[in-house]
């Protein structure tokens, strides 16, 4: 038995010096297939002798635990964030508070990149790796450990084996990583991420760490503070990069804050050649003797600041522009670039908005153009390079017809937007159809633009009334490529699950100009029933609070046509719920009246919250006031959960949330 002991033990050092050299130092030194060979033996050895498998295995990194949640954890101490700095002042005015709590200058700087993942704690025990937490709202955090195991840079024993020893840093996913991900979702027919710091955030929550595994996470640790030990970060970073954690190889001792300056610039040269994101700079006080003294605030340390990097811009070349028509009849003209690696993508189209937007901005086919990311999927143009240049190339010239039925377009007299009026225009109603379903209005899920357009073209659904017979098409259904029965049966339930909603979704769903999902509830607010609103007049829509003319007038002239009057019918007639559910469920004390602001990462999309305080007769708002009664915090709240701080409001997680939704029921 000694001796397989040995066996193992032996392969497993070999395993990790391996692992060290391909995923920390990012310098490999076999082949894959040999390693590959040498884990099988662990593997084999291991499944001889179980009761020889310990936690530090390489072999217990490929997940396969699926958790029901995640545990809750409470931080030894709290995950603080960081204070901005967005110019070179920002950081003059740091330094002047630095100099005077330090009251002698012998203090230095580390400057290093602001790794734009999530930040998380590990936590080892005697040189074993027990615990990863995320920072959750910065006191509690949830406890991630099957995912975490699953990075390879992370190593799952160290040399030193203090009974606690904790590291922090910031898990990420690279550039190359995420496209790969992204690509295979397209391929699926998934949703997409919209950039890396997303796809990492949904990967560290996958209840399957199998799935886990199989994307290629990282993590950078900066973040190590044991004065007993160790007397600055500069040394704690080389400390843990020696003990075999992966550390960011951009730090740098500054001697003043000139140089830190100069290190800042430097980094963001080299901002786009990294393969993870970065979104700035953290500078901090190298000497830990002086962090009491500069001291904290309740959201972050004095002691540090991160520099804010402006949004990434990148110059390509417009190769041609098209258009689209949405659901209300808009045409969206869209630019086809040259492929540009920006933020984390390969960019190969940004939106143009409608023509107006083309020709004052002077932007031509083969003119190049800066692109940036809004924050969304789809980047956008900002302007033409140096316009002059290209005034040779022809001047672009809008459609006049709609780009999928040909009809003429038309500019409504207060709008600059084109528009496709044809009511038959297949692609408006397909858009309007992925709209019906869409998660706002009757949340069907599993039911894809790519399944609506093969139901539409297969002419198994022509309108949004077809979707609730559906249920007698199954043997249609069935025979068309790719669709299995349990998909089927998921999309029935869906169906009939969405026929329950309240009836601002479906309100909503309609599709009615200017009526959006605010606007929807309102309206069922004040008339209770679809069918009231159908037949109040004008000036009762008009007088509701926020609900102006243009609604009124939009839904008068929808109610003029003699087809939408049917549909309500029929929807009614196929069991649609009709009513606002706040007349039905019993009004919550603990809610109604009450206003909330909800941030963070909930464990349900953000709307579900909405509706059930909606629903109960409280109200959401965007912003935290005195006057706001509570804020939900979610994990990895920012600064509302500072601000609720500052003024003193109840802050609630969603459990506490729930239980109150809860006490009420018993009443
Ligand atoms: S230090 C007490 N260093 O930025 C100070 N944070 O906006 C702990 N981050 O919550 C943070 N790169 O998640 C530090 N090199 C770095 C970082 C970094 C990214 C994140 C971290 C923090 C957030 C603050």
């Amino acid at each position: 038995m000694q001796n397989i002991k040995n066996k193992i033990n032996q392969i497993k050092e070999l395993l990790k010096s391996w692992e060290y050299a391909y995923y920390v130092l990012d310098d490999p030194i076999v082949e894959d297939s040999e390693y590959d060979f040498k884990l099988n033996e662990l593997k084999q050895l291991e499944l001889e002798y179980p009761e020889l498998i310990t936690a530090d295995s390489p072999t217990q990194r490929v997940g396969g635990q699926i958790s029901e949640n995640f545990e809750k954890y409470n931080h030894k101490f709290p995950m603080l964030s960081l204070d901005n700095a967005f110019n070179d002042n920002d950081l003059y005015d740091f330094d002047k508070t630095i100099k005077k709590e330090t009251i002698n200058e012998n203090y230095t700087y580390f400057v290093e990149p602001k790794i734009d993942g999530l930040s998380i704690s590990l936590i080892y025990q005697n040189g074993i790796f027990i615990k990863g937490v995320t920072r959750g709202n910065g006191i509690q955090g949830e406890d991630v450990t099957f995912n975490i195991k699953t990075i390879r840079s992370l190593p799952l024993s160290i040399n030193d084996k203090e009974d606690y020893f904790e590291v922090r840093g910031e898990v990420f996913l690279s550039k190359k990583e995420f496209q790969r991900i992204n690509d295979e979702r397209k391929k699926n027919n998934e949703e997409l991420f919209a950039n890396p710091r997303n796809a990492a955030a949904g990967t560290l929550r996958q209840l399957n760490s199998k799935i886990v595994a199989s994307r290629k996470l990282d993590v950078f640790l900066y973040y190590y503070l044991n004065r007993e030990k160790i007397k600055t970060h500069s040394d704690s970073l080389d400390y843990i990069k020696n003990i075999g954690f992966k550390v960011n190889p951009l730090g740098k001792l500054c001697k003043n804050i000139n140089e830190v300056i100069k290190h800042i610039s430097y980094i963001e040269s080299v901002r786009q050649d990294l393969d993870y994101e970065i979104d700035g700079a953290v500078v901090k006080v190298n000497e830990f003797k002086y962090y009491d003294d500069i001291g904290y605030t309740s959201k972050f340390p004095k002691w540090a600041t991160a520099y804010k990097y402006p949004a990434e811009v990148k110059i390509t070349n417009l190769k041609e522009i098209f258009a689209t028509v949405g659901r209300t009849g808009k045409i969206t003209y869209n630019a086809i670039l040259e492929p540009v690696s920006l933020a984390g993508t390969t960019v190969q189209a940004a939106t143009l908005h409608n023509a107006e937007y083309i020709f004052t901005k002077k932007i031509r086919v083969g003119a190049n153009v800066k692109v940036k990311k809004a924050g969304d999927i789809i980047p956008e143009i900002i302007e033409v390079v140096n316009d002059e240049i290209y005034s040779n190339l022809k001047t672009w010239e809008k459609i006049e017809q709609c780009p999928a039925c040909g009809s003429d377009l038309e500019i409504f007299s207060d709008e600059v937007d084109q528009y496709c009026i044809n009511f038959n225009c297949e692609r408006k109603i397909i858009k309007s159809l992925e709209h019906f379903v869409s998660r706002g209005a009757m949340n069907i899920e599993g039911m894809s633009i790519k399944i609506i357009e093969k139901l539409y073209e297969n002419k198994i659904i022509n309108n949004v009334t077809d979707i609730y017979n559906l249920k007698s098409k199954k043997n249609e259904i069935l025979s068309l490529e790719k669709t299995g029965e349990k998909s089927f049966s998921n999309l029935i339930n869906a169906i009939e699950e969405s026929k329950k909603n309240d009836a601002s979704k479906l309100l909503f769903g309609l599709g009615i100009r200017y009526v959006g999902s605010k606007t929807s509830k309102l309206l069922l607010d004040k008339f209770k029933s679809i069918q009231t609103l159908m037949s109040a007049d004008i000036t009762e829509i008009e007088s509701i609070h926020d609900v102006g003319p243009k609604v009124a007038k939009s839904i008068q002239d929808w109610k003029k046509i003699d087809s939408n009057i049917i549909l309500i019918q029929k929807l009614s007639e196929l069991g649609i719920n009709m009513n606002s559910l706040k007349q039905i469920v019993k009004e919550n004390k603990n809610i109604k009246d009450k206003s909330f602001v909800i941030t963070g990462t909930l464990s349900k999309p953000r709307n579900n919250f909405v509706e059930l305080i909606e629903i109960n007769g409280g109200k959401v708002l965007n912003s935290i006031s005195k006057i706001t009664n509570f804020l939900l915090a979610g994990d990895d709240a920012g600064s509302k959960l500072d601000k609720a701080k500052d003024l003193q409001v109840n802050i609630i997680n969603e459990l506490e949330f729930l239980q109150m939704l809860e006490g009420n029921n018993e009443n």
